[in-house]
């Protein structure tokens, strides 16, 4: 089966597992497993952030940044296409109990210009504009990374707002391979940044939320409140490195099987819009004769997974376990498909 559903479904290869097998372990909710501290110190050394928090997914990575970050009755500010206004059930209403701003942003990407029209005015009927959430790479937007220059300014904006700003980086190694820029780059700009293991670096679980000792103290009894205290998951945080010190610059990989992908799927005549792929997400349109499901069947028929992302549009995300033979297969099926 080729599985472009996500890229989340990548299995720990045999070098990972070995890692796994190998870890020290304790009891993290003492914080005393040393795998995980070692995660947690290697990312924030990476992004100099002050300390982290290993976490089971990046949903409640970003769920905890929400509820730290804010008190019930402020506003948060974000783009419309959001992974925590999309596909997090409502938690930033259910866990922070906060209001939440849209932004139409570009793709996914908003703009500092923006973010400074949304801020609320200090009247009693009105929300605190308290948090902004950016999204880099903003999967829904078609896995397009944020250019530096308006992070920079969006960050500057916050400070002079009184805004903490929030970086879902569930993708952001994706965002960093694909444009060159360096992790320094992006030291200073965040108060809170959550980085994904479980996607393009192909661990099977797990997720670290960065920021200051305090924030990141605060986080642990939020993490905890919300059930997310692990035992010896040294297990888990071994994959985790092992990710981190082998599958980054593997990442440039799904980036050129998306960009096949994406011109095999241009070429198609039921085929009516194709995102540009900047990173490992294509997304795609189908001409408004052709139902999805029978596309999705048809896929399935020549053992290829991809998933429906709106009435008309189905997403396929390259990843670890796939490699260039199985692009050229599903190629040589999207040429032979006629509706
Ligand atoms: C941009 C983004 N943020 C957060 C998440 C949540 O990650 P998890 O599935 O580990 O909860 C995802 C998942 O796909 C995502 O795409």
């Amino acid at each position: 089966m080729i599985d472009l559903r996500s890229d989340t479904v990548t299995k720990p290869s045999t070098a990972m597992l070995e890692a796994m097998m190998q870890a020290k372990l304790g009891d993290d909710v003492f914080n005393e497993d040393p795998t995980v501290i070692e995660l947690q110190d290697k990312l924030a050394q990476m992004f100099n952030m002050e300390t982290g928090l290993f976490c089971p997914s990046g949903t409640m990575c970003n769920q905890i940044a929400l509820k730290v970050h804010t008190v019930p009755l402020d506003e948060i500010i974000c783009d419309r296409l959001s992974h925590i206004y999309y596909y997090e059930t409502a938690g930033y209403a259910a866990n922070a109990q906060c209001g939440i701003r849209l932004i139409d942003g570009d793709q996914g990407r908003i703009t500092a210009q923006q973010v400074k029209e949304n801020i609320q005015a200090d009247f009693d009927w009105l929300p605190v504009s308290k948090l902004v959430v950016v999204e880099n790479t903003c999967n829904k937007g078609g896995g397009v990374y944020y250019d530096l220059e308006e992070l920079k300014k969006i960050s500057q904006v916050c400070k002079e707002n009184n805004l903490r700003l929030h970086l879902d980086g569930a993708r952001f190694f994706n965002a960093l391979v694909a444009s060159g820029t360096s992790l320094e780059d992006y030291f200073g700009l965040f108060d809170s940044i959550s980085i994904c293991l479980s996607k393009g670096l192909g661990a099977p679980i797990g997720s670290v939320l960065l920021g200051s000792k305090s924030f990141i103290k605060r986080a642990r009894k939020v993490r905890k409140a919300f059930g997310g205290g692990m035992r010896q998951v040294g297990i888990l945080a071994a994959a985790g490195i092992y990710a981190l010190e082998n599958n980054i610059a593997k990442l440039k990989v799904d980036h050129e099987h998306a960009e096949i992908l994406a011109s095999c799927l241009s070429k198609q005549s039921y085929v009516q819009k194709v995102i540009t792929p900047q990173t490992n997400i294509v997304i795609f349109d189908l001409i408004p004769e052709l139902e999805v499901v029978r596309f999705i069947d048809y896929l399935a028929s020549k053992n290829i997974k991809a998933i429906q992302f709106g009435p008309k549009t189905i997403r396929m995300v390259c990843h670890l376990d796939i490699n260039r033979e199985q692009i050229i297969k599903v190629c040589e099926s999207l040429d032979s498909f006629s509706i």
